[in-house]
């Protein structure tokens, strides 16, 4: 008899001595999901998984990333638990006919890391995706994140490109004196006008 849900599968778990089969379901997230997967983030995404400023994550980016593109939120379950999610978008850019897939959020709890689950989650969005006309996958992670990097070259990303975040403190701002353009034009023989 064919499998009535061919998502679910049995994994085998090595506790040390001890071996348990799971069952482990990778499927499209769904409205009653979103509060397990937000508290899930919160744990992962801390302020040293996520340090920068431009990505936070918070209670918007799951409701607007599942707003936008629900086919491209996945949860991991394992016996009914939430273990994992990856939240994807797709990017066309002006001037550009590939269609990117942007993979905004992954995430495996500790417990659950590196037993494939990530990589389930990955496969199961790019093949959504590539269904999809996605032409490249993008994803963005810190420099010091080194399981993400081993992970996503694991998976075949490559080409990393450096990406420099500046700041300035508002008051710093105030305290540099500004000229208007072109009130004080130096000539060409070095006197001001
Ligand atoms: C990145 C992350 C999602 C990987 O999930 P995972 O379920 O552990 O990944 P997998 O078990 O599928 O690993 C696949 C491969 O990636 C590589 N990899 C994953 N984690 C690794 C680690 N900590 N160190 C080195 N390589 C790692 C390995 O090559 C691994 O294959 P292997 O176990 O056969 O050696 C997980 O570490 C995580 O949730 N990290 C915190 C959140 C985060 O940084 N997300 C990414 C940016 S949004």
């Amino acid at each position: 008899m064919p499998d009535a849900n061919p998502d679910k599968r049995a994994i085998t778990v090595d506790n040390g001595s001890k071996k348990r089969e799971s069952e482990l379901e990778i499927r499209e997230m769904e409205i009653d999901d979103l509060p397990a997967v937000f508290h899930l983030g919160e744990r992962i995404f801390t302020s040293e998984t996520v340090p920068t400023l431009y990505r936070t994550w918070d209670e918007f980016e799951v409701t607007s990333l599942y707003n936008e593109d629900p086919e491209y939120c996945l949860v991991a379950e394992v016996d009914d638990a939430t273990v994992g999610f990856i939240l994807g978008t797709t990017v066309t850019k002006t001037r550009s006919a590939w269609k990117y897939g942007y993979i905004v959020w992954l995430a495996v709890v500790p417990e659950w890391q590196r037993e494939g689950l990530g990589s389930r989650l990955f496969d199961k969005l790019a093949e959504k995706m590539i269904d999809d006309g996605v032409r490249i996958f993008m994803v963005d992670t810190e420099a010091s994140n080194d399981p993400a990097l081993e992970f996503f070259k694991k998976k075949g990303f490559g080409n990393p490109e450096e990406q420099i975040y500046l700041t300035l403190n508002v008051k710093t701002y105030q305290e540099k004196p500004h000229r208007g353009r072109g009130s004080r034009r130096k000539q060409k023989n070095g006197n001001e006008t």
